[in-house]
């Protein structure tokens, strides 16, 4: 069913009648018989390399060059945050104003065009919103800007009007939103009556956008949405489930994830809806950008290596030792390279890091997080030092020496939507240690007998998600680095195994062309040479 074409009733009593009905885009071509060309806006709060906190940023950061080969040209509108206009005034050439807005719920924004990094940028520059210190969601203290809601739903407004025809000469075919931040769009582009189909992508479910009821009119919408078929949500409203309700595609990083949040313990109040909006729910993996992590060229790197010369990792350990303070001997180096919160799970690796140590190995954390964690794993250190090192900061080169430098990449998690460092740690030679659990599950093979002997197994996984089960997992990667032909042959595994953004860029675009199907948006051009 496409729910675009098909608001549900209580939808409809929600356009104003005042509100003009803005026309259908022009049909999309396919021109070569099956592969469309069409125009697709992403509307997201980070976009690697300009503003990343997480995975968020690697994956809208990266796709849009994926799915260039499939007909799609991503634009990407995110947030004029002070250190993208940084990046905007350095730009060459000079970004260019496309469109005003007089009145982004109360405030006065700005739309620019701009070219960085291959990637086309729509940057909405509304200063009130987005220039401030801190990060994108945190102040400088490290506490929510007390008016996400707004900014958010700001940005969600924006994307809303650009599907709405407010960039004379562009518009998009479909939008593709993310997590919460970008979720309103799909609710504005109803409310708005605007005829653009919608995707949203679940990165990580346990972040809602949950608020009161009373912000709705402050973001221009109907407090009939408060509603359980809207956005109420236990008494609150939440963005996400505005998202969730009203796109008409739903996406997840993962496939075994897109099973778990039709559970009550990973879909985290969200799993009745996800339940009833099954049949447009699908799960794809995350890839990676193969040409940033890649050992062989990475600019980081102290020495380069690839799978032929995995021997000169030996000189990255070396560096990475130094610069955080271990002793120089040759025991493997088990590392972590997270956010350090409950999902992530390091509070079970300050419990088991000793695991590591005692065997005569040594471990290093590099991360930021939940303080309560990080002051855990600090005090953890304090007991051994020379053999555990732990540094509270964020530091993108850091981040590949620790995956070219270490022998084992340690990522317990209690949920991961799909996860990214250990498809890092596997393209560096690093084998990863993992929870058996959402995208860790099914990009990583466990060790076992069986996969060894078939020679296809790549890290070390374990389940339960229990320190007990995670100090068993340490163990049975040190037994394997204590035979060096089985480490090597796992090494060596890891770094052919492949996650490029391939086949996953092809299913977003089917994603993207089913929708336009439904929606009565291609059109098959005669002409072309496929036909
Ligand atoms: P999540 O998005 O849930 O944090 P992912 O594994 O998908 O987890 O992505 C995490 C991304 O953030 C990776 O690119 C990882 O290298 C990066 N990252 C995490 N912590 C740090 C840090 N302290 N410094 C630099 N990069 C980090
Ligand atoms: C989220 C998830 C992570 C995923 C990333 C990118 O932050 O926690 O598992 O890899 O988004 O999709």
């Amino acid at each position: 069913m496409n729910t675009h074409t098909s608001p549900p009733v209580f939808l409809e009593k929600l356009v104003p009648p005042r509100l003009r009905r803005v026309e259908k885009t022009a049909p999309v071509v396919c021109r070569n018989g099956d592969v469309p060309e069409m125009k697709v806006l992403s509307v997201t709060s980070e976009i690697f390399p300009l503003v990343k906190t997480g995975g968020l940023a690697d994956v809208t950061g990266s796709l849009p060059k994926a799915l260039e080969p499939f007909g799609v040209e991503t634009t990407s509108l995110i947030p004029g945050y002070p250190q993208v206009m940084r990046q905007l005034a350095e730009a060459d050439p000079a970004p260019e104003r496309v469109a005003t807005i007089e009145d982004l719920l109360g405030t006065h924004a700005v739309i620019l065009k701009v070219r960085i990094d291959n990637l086309n940028l729509l940057v909405l520059d509304a200063p009130e919103l987005y220039h401030r210190p801190g990060g994108p969601y945190v102040d400088a203290d490290g506490t929510d800007h007390p008016d996400n809601w707004r900014r958010f739903a700001a940005l969600s407004k924006a994307a809303a009007e650009i599907g709405g025809g407010l960039i004379p000469g562009w518009r998009p075919d479909v939008i593709h939103t993310h997590d919460w931040q970008s979720a309103l769009t799909s609710v504005y582009l109803r409310h708005m009556g605007i005829d653009m189909p919608s995707v949203i992508t679940i990165h990580n479910i346990a972040f809602q956008g949950q608020y009161g009821a009373d912000v709705l009119p402050l973001i221009g919408l109907p407090s009939s949405l408060y509603a359980m078929d809207g956005m109420e949500y236990f008494g609150d409203i939440s963005f996400l489930k505005g998202g969730l309700q009203m796109a008409d595609a739903i996406t997840t990083v993962s496939p075994t994830y897109a099973r778990e949040v039709l559970t009550p313990r990973f879909g985290m109040g969200m799993d009745g809806i996800l339940n009833e909006r099954v049949s447009v729910l699908r799960g794809i993996v995350n890839g990676i950008d193969l040409d940033i992590w890649d050992p062989a060229t990475d600019p980081h790197l102290p020495r380069n290596y690839d799978v032929s010369t995995l021997r000169r990792k030996r000189d990255n350990k070396t560096v990475l030792l130094q610069r955080f303070g271990l002793d120089m001997d040759d025991g493997p180096v088990f590392s972590a390279v997270s956010r350090l919160t409950w999902q992530k799970g390091f509070d079970m690796f300050a419990d088991t890091a000793d695991e590591v140590i005692f065997k005569g190995g040594k471990v290093i954390v590099f991360g930021q997080g939940d303080h309560a964690i990080e002051a855990q794993l600090l005090a953890t250190a304090q007991r051994f030092p020379g053999r555990m090192s732990v540094h509270i900061g964020y530091d993108e080169p850091t981040a590949h020496l620790i995956h070219a430098g270490s022998d084992a990449i340690v990522q317990p998690s209690r949920f991961e939507p799909c996860g990214l460092t250990q498809l890092y740690a596997l393209r560096y030679g690093c084998v990863p240690v993992v929870s058996r659990t959402g995208g860790l599950s099914e990009t990583i093979i466990d060790a076992n007998d069986a996969a060894m002997s078939a020679r296809v197994a790549t890290g070390v996984q374990f389940h339960p998600v229990t320190t007990d089960g995670l100090r068993l997992a340490l163990r049975r990667a040190i037994h394997a680095y204590e035979d060096p032909k089985m480490w090597a042959r796992l090494q060596n595994q890891a770094m052919k195994a492949r996650f490029s953004w391939e086949r996953s860029a092809q299913q977003y675009a089917s994603v993207y062309t089913n929708l336009l199907r439904s929606n009565g948006q291609l059109a098959t051009d005669t002409n072309s040479p496929g036909n």
